[in-house]
């Protein structure tokens, strides 16, 4: 499963870039405007920081200033995928702009025929906000399920990345599930390898190794 980070941070994308595992990244207009900068110039930064795909989102809601403002984004670099929302006037600018190799995001998931006409529109990525449903009393992974299982039936292409993950148990599940990709604020990244069975396990480990140093003879190769 491919690990996206879901922030316009440059310090957390580069710290999570140094953890090795980081596929690609997320942001939505929120998340671009909690930084407090010139998105075009943050989104810069972004792609070349992390060469995998980066989520760039219009903020247009009829179909031609979405295909306007969808060509302009993708202008910014070349893995820069577009993030449409998941409305009527956003699947035909998923068309207009997957008929011209322009990668698309289909955003604001929450029900599996959304999923389903995202796919059929050429959509690369569909993004189910699993924590947004769950906020609401609903189950966010069950329509990860739904949409794995429509679109193995088909053979649909469109990748599942799983969103508005709030914590690592999500992450698990969406794995379980055949989640593509999965994208996560950086604080759950982190959570992700910690354990305090790890920790107590590690201290033991090295609290034997230094006792039996200390019990031999010196050794300088050891100091
Ligand atoms: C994904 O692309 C979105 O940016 C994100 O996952 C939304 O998450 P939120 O519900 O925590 O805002």
């Amino acid at each position: 499963m491919d690990i996206y980070i879901d922030t316009a941070n440059l310090d957390e994308i580069q710290q999570a870039a140094a953890l090795g595992i980081l596929d690609g990244v997320t942001t939505n207009p929120s998340l671009l405007a909690r930084e407090g900068t010139d998105s075009q110039t943050r989104l810069e930064e972004i792609c070349r920081v992390v060469r995998g795909p980066v989520s760039a989102e219009v903020v247009a809601t009829e179909h031609e200033p979405m295909v306007s403002e969808g060509l302009a984004l993708a202008q910014i670099a070349d893995n820069i995928v577009v993030k449409l929302p998941c409305i009527e006037t956003g699947l035909q600018a998923c068309k207009t702009l997957s008929d011209q190799k322009i990668r698309i995001n289909m955003t604001l998931c929450f029900q599996p025929l959304q999923a389903l006409m995202a796919a059929k529109a050429g959509a690369f990525l569909i993004s189910p906000f699993v924590g947004r449903v769950d906020d609401v009393g609903g189950d966010g992974m069950e329509i990860v399920q739904q949409i794995r299982q429509i679109y193995d039936n088909y053979g649909y292409k469109t990748k599942i990345l799983t969103a508005s993950i709030r914590h690592p148990q999500h992450l698990v599940q969406a794995a379980l599930m055949g989640s593509d990709v999965a994208t996560a604020p950086f604080k759950v990244i982190q959570q992700v390898m910690k354990h305090p069975l790890t920790d107590v396990g590690l201290q033991k480990f090295l609290a034997d190794y230094k006792k039996l140093q200390e019990s031999l003879p010196h050794h300088p190769a050891l100091a």
